[in-house]
């Protein structure tokens, strides 16, 4: 019964960013899965209607309203997850992002925030569950980057360096949590969230440019990247310290509208 790996009963996951967009649908899937879900997000009506959607498959989830470039609120998420559930078997560091900046007026705290915002937190909320997976013996930690990590990207310089300093940190991790604990990176092309939709929807031919540079010709969605997820938090997944491409075969990044 290989497939009984995929699920994940009894296990707790805790997933950054989780009230919408792509990790909404990890969490979403990793629910579906058997999981016990806990999302932190910045706003409580995300939130809400989140849990509402995750609940629906049965299980039990747990939203925390926190900021992840917080550290107070990383250590209170860990806290009421461990307090709630009892145990952590699963991090998906899925909040981050930075805001497109031409090169010349990225000043040096843009810098530092957009690291902080993509590395530092994930690496505190790493070292913040770790000793509690080392105590179960067992594992699994997903960071989401970007295709941006390697390609680069107009004027996307610091979101770029610091995606690619999230990748890093994965295979550092990956190295010093083996065997008990996983870490492993999901580097995602252009994936539908209601930002992207909007987009799409209001600038003419912004679909028709991009869809020729994806082999297989569509968007990604959210639960391309949940299944990802899935696979890596499955029962001794064979897989650790890898960045994985769910990105459609895209071989070079797309540029929106261009
Ligand atoms: N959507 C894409 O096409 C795409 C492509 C490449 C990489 N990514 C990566 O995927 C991840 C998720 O992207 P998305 O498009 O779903 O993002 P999003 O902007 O839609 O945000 C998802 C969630 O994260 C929450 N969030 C944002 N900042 C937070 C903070 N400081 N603390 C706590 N929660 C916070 C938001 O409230 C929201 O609920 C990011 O790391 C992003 O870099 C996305």
């Amino acid at each position: 019964m290989v497939l009984e790996r995929l699920r994940q009963d009894g296990r707790v996951a805790i997933v950054t960013g989780g009230a919408k967009g792509v990790g909404l649908g990890i969490a979403s899937v990793l629910a579906e899965a058997g999981a016990s879900v806990v999302i932190m997000s910045r706003t409580q009506a995300d939130i809400d209607n989140a849990i509402v959607r995750l609940d629906a498959f049965g299980g039990q989830s747990l939203g925390v309203v926190g900021d992840v470039t917080k550290f107070e609120d990383n250590e209170r998420l860990v806290q009421q997850a461990l307090e709630t559930f009892g145990r952590v078997d699963i991090l998906v560091n899925n909040a981050g992002g930075a805001l497109p900046v031409p090169f010349e007026q990225i000043s040096t705290q843009q810098f530092h925030d957009d690291f902080h915002f993509n590395v530092v937190q994930a690496f505190q909320l790493t070292q913040l569950v770790v000793p509690h997976m080392r105590e179960t013996g067992d594992g699994s930690i997903i960071n989401i980057s970007s295709l941006a990590a390697r390609y680069g990207a107009d004027d996307m310089l610091t979101y770029s360096v610091t995606k690619a300093g999230l990748e890093q940190m994965t295979r550092v991790c990956a190295q010093e949590f083996a065997p008990e604990i996983r870490v492993n990176c999901i580097a995602l092309g252009m994936t539908m969230t209601d930002a992207l939709e909007g987009y799409i929807s209001t600038v003419e031919g912004a679909l028709a440019n991009v869809l020729p540079q994806i082999p297989l010709n569509r968007i990604g969605n959210v639960e391309d990247v949940g299944l990802a997820a899935l696979y890596l938090c499955s029962a001794g997944c064979y897989v650790t310290g890898k960045v994985i491409d769910i990105d459609g075969g895209i071989l070079r990044s797309v540029r929106l509208g261009g």
